[in-house]
């Protein structure tokens, strides 16, 4: 996650180029779904919120 340069994971900003909207979308809702050691948490997002992200990341 990207927060001024931030450390809390990695950054995001060709996720979705580089691995696809799907995969995505699935892992903020499930994050361990790929890596069941994530650190990362499920993250209290609706679904407009995400959907709302991934235009974002799609768009830089
Ligand atoms: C809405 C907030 C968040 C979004 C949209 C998000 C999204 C993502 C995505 C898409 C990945 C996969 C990156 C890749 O495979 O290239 C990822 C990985 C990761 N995230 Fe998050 N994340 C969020 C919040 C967090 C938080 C709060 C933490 C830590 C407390 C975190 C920790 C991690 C870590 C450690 C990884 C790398 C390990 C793994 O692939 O599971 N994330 N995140």
């Amino acid at each position: 996650m990207q927060g001024a340069g931030g450390t809390l994971g990695p950054s995001l900003d060709n996720v979705i180029s580089e691995k696809g909207r799907a995969f995505f979308l699935r892992k903020v809702k499930e994050p361990q779904f790929n890596n069941s050691s994530s650190a990362m948490p499920q993250m209290p997002i609706t679904d407009d919120e995400l959907e709302a992200l991934a235009e974002f990341l799609s768009s830089i």
